[in-house]
């Protein structure tokens, strides 16, 4: 149904591609990246990928049964054993439990590959789907959280256990 790929050079385009379509789709339910982020995306792309390399951070875009670009699914600041979950499914794959399945094969990726312990997401408390992504994914609520300046959730799940257990 889709496959995780580490963030390389060359998904620049498609990756520029993909933010640029669904610009106005995330920002109804996150922040806007901005303008400078879409006008330094070669230099950012970079950047992405040498903090990788340095293992502060770990990137995946999300490719769906005909290799297209659908997603990105991150884990960030690496620290440790733990790491932020991020996440974002494309409007044209939306409802399709792309961001579900996503989440659960960064979740084994975080514990077989990367070695993480545990890991912490944070959503705005309107943002349904993604609270429903987490939930469906073992994370549970550890308090509340401010994101973006809105009020929201902190969620974490220990790594190596089942979705549902602690
Ligand atoms: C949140 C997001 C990742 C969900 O992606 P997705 O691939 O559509 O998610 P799934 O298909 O796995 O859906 C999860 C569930 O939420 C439901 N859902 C989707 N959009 C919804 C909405 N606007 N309101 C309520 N429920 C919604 C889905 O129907 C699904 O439930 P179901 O299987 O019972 O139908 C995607 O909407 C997105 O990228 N949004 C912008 C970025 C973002 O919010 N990222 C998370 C920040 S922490």
């Amino acid at each position: 149904m889709l496959r995780l790929e580490r963030l390389r050079a060359d998904h620049a385009p498609a990756l520029l591609a993909f933010e640029h379509e669904n610009r106005e789709y995330f920002a109804r339910s996150i922040s806007d990246r901005g303008d400078a982020y879409f006008e330094e995306f070669a230099s950012l792309h970079r950047a992405r990928l040498a903090e990788q390399d340095a293992g502060v951070c770990h990137f995946h875009v999300v490719v769906d049964d005909h290799g297209e670009l659908v997603g990105r699914v991150n884990l960030v600041d690496v620290e440790e054993g733990d790491a932020e979950l991020g996440y974002r499914i494309g409007e044209r794959a939306a409802g399709r439990g792309m961001a579900t399945a996503a989440v659960e094969e960064v979740c084994r990726l975080a514990a077989t590959a990367y070695r993480l312990s545990t890991l912490t997401a944070y959503t705005t408390l309107d943002n349904v789907a993604s609270m429903t992504v987490l939930g469906r994914n073992g994370f549970t609520v550890v308090g509340e959280a401010g994101v973006g300046g809105r009020p929201g959730l902190r969620y974490r799940r220990r790594l190596g256990a089942e979705p549902g257990g602690r």
